[in-house]
């Protein structure tokens, strides 16, 4: 029988990579109902390798809308849903933090209001259609900041400090009692920063490598010393995979790459591989220190041990085999990422640092 996955998000960074590996990868009978509001970070053109094959159905939609979202499930009768959609941007969120309250808390709730609905039945043991799973996909940024020394448990209390990741916070507690409260098998995974093909040139390796291409500064917040914990794309979405089938209902993972580096090195590596591959006039003086972002996280780093120990997930792709994967793909992409960084995002890019 056809396993359907609901999707939502699948037309961003984290999404498509996750549909594109479902569906080229994965032997077994499976359908992906992919709902997508095609925000100015969701690019159809992402899953262009998924043209004429019926196994994806793209449904251009908000997440917000219940009867949208209800007539997906009745239509579908999705065994899975993986809630990727989410406006993701921290830099944004301190523009303007309604929108990631609607859609990142309203839509989740829709979500899974609509879940609960439709897989409902008291007379199954746990009171849902058996197998089913409603994975919420989360963020370290729950947690907060780090000093030099420790890392994020499942455990460590939520400390948000950008809307963004508030909102992000707020919608794994409705998650979470959906799961308390009705008994909604539900899972939260929460990651570290993601990097690979497809990802939104606001986000710092695309963007940083779109300005080195391009002989443009590099703008570096603050003294460039944030750390963060990279986490290849591909492997975020092979644990996501797991605790889908074999998650225990109610659980939180955390995943993460143990691939920690401060942005300054980020950016460092960046421009040593364009002035070794591409360009040789690039180097560090493209570096330009701009005001630190309000709120700005000093450290993130997970402790990825639980679902190392219950389900067997390990990172495999090593920082410096992943960053060289990634920029490999992008220039192989270059009108990708010219058709992504034309219109609305410029006008973006223009107003972030446009005046630094
Ligand atoms: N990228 C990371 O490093 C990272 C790290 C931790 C957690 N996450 C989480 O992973 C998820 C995916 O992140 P991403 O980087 O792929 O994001 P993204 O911004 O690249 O993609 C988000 C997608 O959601 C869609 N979307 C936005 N609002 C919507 C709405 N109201 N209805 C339907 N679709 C809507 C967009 O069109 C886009 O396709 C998010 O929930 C994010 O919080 C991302």
């Amino acid at each position: 029988m056809t396993t359907t996955y609901l999707v939502t998000g699948g037309a961003g960074f984290i999404g498509s990579n996750f549909v594109l590996g479902l569906l080229q990868n994965r032997k077994r009978d499976i359908r992906v109902v992919n709902l997508d509001k095609l925000t100015y970070a969701g690019n159809l053109a992402n899953l262009g390798a998924l043209e004429g094959d019926e196994r994806h159905i793209f449904v251009q939609a908000d997440i917000c809308d219940r009867e949208v979202v209800a007539a997906l499930f009745e239509r579908w009768q999705p065994r899975y849903v993986v809630n990727f959609a989410a406006e993701s941007h921290v830099d944004r969120s301190i523009e303007d933090p309604d929108v990631f309250v609607r859609t990142n808390v309203g839509g989740t709730v829709t979500l899974l209001q609509a879940a609960k609905q439709a897989w409902e039945q008291p007379a199954e043991p746990l009171g849902y259609r058996p197998g089913v799973r409603f994975l919420q996909v989360s963020t370290d940024e729950v947690y907060g900041s780090l000093g030099a020394e420790g890392f994020f448990t499942e455990d460590t209390p939520l400390d948000p400090h950008s809307p963004y990741s508030a909102s992000k916070a707020a919608a794994d507690l409705l998650a979470q009692a959906f799961f308390d409260t009705y008994r909604l098998p539900v899972n939260i995974t929460r990651c570290s920063n993601n990097y690979g093909p497809f990802q939104f040139p606001e986000k710092l390796i695309p963007l940083m490598l779109n300005n080195a291409l391009q002989h443009q500064p590099l703008p570096v917040y603050g003294d460039g010393l944030q750390v963060r914990d990279w986490l290849y794309v591909e492997d975020h979405c092979r644990a996501i995979e797991l605790v889908l089938e074999h998650g225990v209902a109610g659980e939180v993972y955390n995943i993460g790459g143990h691939n920690e580096r401060t942005n300054l090195q980020i950016v460092q590596a960046i421009l040593a591989y364009v002035a070794k591959n591409v360009d040789k006039v690039v180097d560090d003086g493209l570096i330009t220190h701009v005001t630190d972002r309000k709120g700005h996280d000093r450290r993130y780093g997970i402790d990825p041990r639980k679902i190392g120990e219950a389900l067997g997930w390990q990172p495999q792709t090593a920082f410096e085999q992943g960053i060289v994967r990634t920029l490999d793909w992008y220039l192989a992409h270059q009108d990708w990422l010219a058709d992504v960084t034309s219109g609305a995002y410029l006008s973006y890019y223009q107003k972030i640092y446009g005046d630094r």
